[in-house]
Parts: C-alpha cells; sequence; structure tokens
C-alpha cells in the first residue's frame, strides 16, 4: 500500500469509528490537509446523519460545503464532540506537530474545544521524538524579523514560508533543526514570544487517539502510552 492508500485507510477507520456516534446533536471539528480531505470524502457518504462540522480552515469549509455538509461557525457551537485531523508527526504519547498545511491556529483551537481527538496518519509519521519535521508556527507579520531572532536564541533555524498566508492574515516561520526533548515546555516557552500566534507543538492537548495506517494495509488504533 503507497501513501495516498493508507491516508484512504485511515480516513475510512476514522468513519467506521464516528459513525455510530452521529446524531441530532453531535457537532464534529473537520482538521485541514490531504488525509483530512479523504476523510471529509469518505464521511460525505453519512452526510444525512450529520448534525453539524466546524471546519479548521477556509479550504475544509469550501470541501464540506462542495459535499452539502452543514457547516456552522466555532461561536455558534456548544460543543465539539470529536475532532479528526491529520499530522505531520506524532510520538508514542500522542503529541503532534502539525501545520504543514498553514492551518495550525484554527486547527489547536479546534481540537482544544473538542471532547476526543482522533488523529489520522500514516505510518511515516509516527516518530520517537518530534521535530525532524520543521516546526510551523504562525506569526503576526511585524514580528517576523523579531520573533526569529527569539527564534535563533532559542537554538533554532527559522525559515520563512514563501508566498504563504494564512487564513488570519499571519506569515509561517518552519523551525528546522530544534530539538523538542520535553514538548509540553517548548510549546510553552513559544507561545510566550510575543508576537506568535500559535506553534504547531499539540503537546499540552495531545490527541486521545491515533489510527495509524500500515503499508500492509492494518490500521492500527494507538493511545496514548503510560510512560
Ligand atoms: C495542516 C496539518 C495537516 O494535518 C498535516 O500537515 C498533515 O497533512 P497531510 O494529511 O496532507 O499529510 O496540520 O495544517
Amino acid at each position: 500500500m503507497n501513501q495516498q492508500m493508507m491516508k484512504q485507510a485511515v480516513a475510512n477507520a476514522a468513519t467506521e469509528f464516528l459513525v455510530p456516534h452521529l446524531g441530532e446533536n453531535v457537532t464534529i471539528g473537520i482538521g485541514t490537509g490531504s488525509t483530512a480531505n479523504f476523510f471529509i470524502d469518505a464521511l460525505a457518504e453519512h452526510k444525512n446523519k450529520i448534525a453539524a462540522t466546524v471546519a479548521s480552515s477556509i479550504a475544509t469549509e469550501e470541501r464540506l460545503r462542495a459535499h452539502e455538509i452543514t457547516v456552522i461557525d466555532l461561536n455558534e457551537a456548544t460543543h465539539i464532540d470529536f475532532y479528526i485531523d491529520g499530522a505531520d508527526e506524532a510520538n508514542h504519547q500522542l503529541q503532534l506537530i502539525k501545520g504543514g498545511g498553514g492551518a495550525l491556529t484554527r486547527e489547536k483551537i479546534v481540537a482544544s474545544a473538542a471532547k476526543e481527538f482522533v488523529c489520522i496518519a500514516d505510518e511515516s509519521k509516527l516518530v520517537d521524538q518530534l521535530g525532524a519535521f520543521p516546526l510551523p508556527i504562525e506569526v503576526i507579520p511585524m514580528a517576523a524579523r523579531y520573533v526569529s531572532r527569539e527564534i535563533v536564541e532559542l537554538g533554532g533555524k527559522p525559515i520563512l514560508r514563501a508566498n504563504v498566508m494564512t487564513d488570519n492574515g499571519n506569515i509561517i516561520l518552519d523551525i528546522n533543526d530544534f530539538t523538542i526533548s520535553n514538548p509540553n515546555e517548548t510549546e510553552t516557552m513559544l507561545n510566550m514570544i510575543p508576537g506568535v500566534v500559535t506553534n504547531g507543538l499539540f503537546s499540552l492537548r495531545p490527541a486521545d487517539k491515533l489510527f495509524l495506517g500500515s503499508a500492509s494495509g492494518r490500521v492500527k488504533e494507538l493511545r496514548i502510552k503510560s510512560e
């Protein structure tokens, strides 16, 4: 099975998991990216059972609406029951790096608001230590150079993502060569730099469950491993 097939397989697994929970008062948060797109397309088969969704990006909102799935604003939602999204990296504690698609801020908001966060990814995303994937941070444009200097002080190499403006009108810096030995600490520290809107570490609020696709076609369900 290639990577696209694995993404399709985990999207199907998440759909199978979710369908029995769908109902009148159930709101689903929907992530962004190619794996999330497979999930949206699989979920659309059950659109008559979907009361409402909250999208984590304009692209996701457009895809949901194209399927005639109801999308509401987060401010209209009294609760979010499930959040389903992909990841760029996941460790065995289900802490993630996200933001490869630039949607990290809205993704983190919707994930944080959700009662259960289900991550879907192919096996290439599972790592022992986070950080080989450059860590995205969303930054207010006027703070780009200041934040870059602060990141260099912390030992990382920030690279401006060219020609990208987020749905919130901001820029993305991708932090390369950054050691993340304590994801909770790093997430908190980056949040404290003025001008940083969000960083792509999803550590303080990790996923609750990870559907991981493998080349053999098998989809494993991982939960947080106790230390
Ligand atoms: C978007 C994300 C995506 O979930 C992440 O980049 C994984 O993408 P894909 O499913 O295309 O591999 O965080 O901001």
